[in-house]
C-alpha cells in the first residue's frame, strides 16, 4: 500500500522548501483545515438538526442568510482570531472588514478574504456547496489594526488561495503559487489526505456552465458563444454538454478536473456581475492559472483588477484556456459588429 500523505504533513514538507519560512502561513492553512472539518460536520448533519433554512436575516448584499452561512462564517472567524497569524478578515457575510483587536492578532502578518459557504441556495436540497478563501500579506505595519487597504489588493498579490468542496466527498484544494494540490477528507481518520497531486486542467473540454436563463439579459456576444457551444462539430467535440450546478465551487471543481468553462457574465439585473472579486473570483483565478487555465472578466485578466470595494463584483469567464479564449474572441467580434 502506498504511503498516505496528510494535509498537515504536506504543508510541513512544503514549508521546508522555503528557507526563511516562519511557519505562519502553515498555521493559517492548518486553521483552515480545522475550520473546514467543523463546517463539514455541520453540513453533514444538516438534515438531522435544526440548522437548515434561512436565518431570518439578510447579508450586506441583500441576500437571505442561511443558518449554515452564519455557522460557517463563525467557524472560520473563530479559527483565524485564535490562531494569531491573521490580523483581519473580509467575509461575504459582513458589510465591513473585521480587524482583530487583540495584541496577538495585531501582530499577525496576513489577512484572509473568504466566502464561508458558497452555493447557499443549494444547502436545503443536498447539492454540493463549498468555502472559498484567499490569503494576502498585510500592507499596514504589524502591531496596528488591519486596514481596508490590506483587503483591497490585486489578486496577483495573493500568497495562497483555495477552496473546500462539500460534495460526494469533502475535498480541500489549494495553491501557494507552486502548483495546485487536492486533498480528500477521509472521515474514518478525520484527515485530509493528498489525493490529487499537482492538478493540471485540460487545455480544452466539453462542458460549458452558465445560467442560460440569463442569456436574454446579457451581452449579445455571449449568446453567440452559447450558440457556438451547441453547434454540431465532431472535430471540436461539439455540441458541448451544458452543466450548471449553481454552486460556483462545484462547477469550478468539475471543470478544473475535466476541462470546461464557467461563465457568470454581467447582466441587466447584475450590471457589474454577480460574483464577488475578492473572495470568489480571485482565489479561483489564482488556482486555475496555477493549473494552466485562465480567468477573465470578459476583457481583462481577473488577477490584474485593482479592487476598490470589499464586495466588488465582476463578470467571470474561467476555465480551460482554449475555451475561455474562444468566448473572449466571440465577445470581441460581436462588439466590433455592433460598433
Ligand atoms: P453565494 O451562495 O456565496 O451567495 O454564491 C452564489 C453564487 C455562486 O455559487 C453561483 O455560481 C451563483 O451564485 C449562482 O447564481 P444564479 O442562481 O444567479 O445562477
Ligand atoms: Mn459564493
Ligand atoms: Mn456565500
Amino acid at each position: 500500500m502506498s504511503k498516505i500523505t496528510t494535509l498537515s504533513e504536506f504543508i510541513m514538507q512544503r514549508q521546508q522548501d522555503f528557507p526563511f519560512a516562519t511557519g505562519e502561513l502553515t498555521s493559517i492553512l492548518n486553521d483552515i483545515s480545522i475550520a473546514s472539518k467543523i463546517v463539514n460536520r455541520d453540513v453533514n448533519r444538516a438534515g438531522l438538526v435544526d440548522i437548515l433554512g434561512a436565518q431570518g436575516s439578510e447579508n450586506v448584499q441583500g441576500e437571505q442568510q442561511q443558518k449554515l452561512d452564519v455557522m460557517a462564517d463563525n467557524a472560520f472567524i473563530r479559527a483565524f482570531k485564535s490562531g494569531g497569524e491573521v490580523c483581519g478578515i473580509g467575509s461575504e457575510e459582513h458589510e465591513d472588514f473585521i480587524a482583530f483587536d487583540n495584541e496577538i492578532s495585531k501582530n499577525g502578518k496576513y489577512v484572509v478574504l473568504f466566502d464561508p459557504l458558497d452555493g447557499s441556495s443549494n444547502i436545503d436540497v443536498n447539492v454540493s456547496i463549498g468555502t472559498i478563501f484567499s490569503i494576502y500579506r498585510r500592507k499596514s505595519p504589524t502591531g496596528t489594526l488591519a486596514t481596508l487597504d490590506d483587503m483591497l489588493q490585486k489578486g496577483s498579490e495573493q500568497v495562497a488561495a483555495g477552496y473546500v468542496i462539500f460534495g460526494s466527498s469533502t475535498m480541500l484544494v489549494y495553491t501557494t503559487g507552486r502548483g495546485v494540490n487536492g486533498f480528500t477528507l477521509d472521515p474514518s481518520i478525520g484527515e485530509f489526505c493528498l489525493s490529487h497531486p499537482d492538478i493540471k486542467t485540460p487545455e480544452t473540454g466539453r462542458v460549458y456552465a452558465l445560467n442560460e436563463g440569463n442569456l436574454n439579459q446579457c451581452d449579445p456576444g455571449l449568446k453567440d458563444y452559447a450558440e457556438y457551444c451547441r453547434q454540431d462539430d465532431p472535430a471540436t467535440g461539439r455540441p458541448y454538454s451544458g452543466r450548471y450546478i449553481g454552486s460556483l465551487v462545484a462547477d469550478f471543481h468539475r471543470n478544473l478536473l475535466k476541462g470546461g468553462i464557467y461563465i457568470y457574465p454581467t447582466t441587466d439585473s447584475h450590471p457589474t456581475g454577480r460574483l464577488r472579486l475578492l473572495y470568489e473570483c480571485n482565489p479561483l483565478a489564482f488556482i486555475v492559472e496555477q493549473a494552466g487555465g485562465i480567468a477573465t472578466d470578459g476583457k481583462n485578466r481577473i488577477l490584474d483588477i485593482q479592487p476598490k470595494e470589499l464586495h466588488q463584483r465582476c463578470g467571470y469567464y474561467v476555465g480551460s484556456k482554449q475555451m475561455v479564449e474562444k468566448a473572449m474572441s466571440l465577445l470581441k467580434e460581436t462588439e466590433k459588429i455592433q460598433a
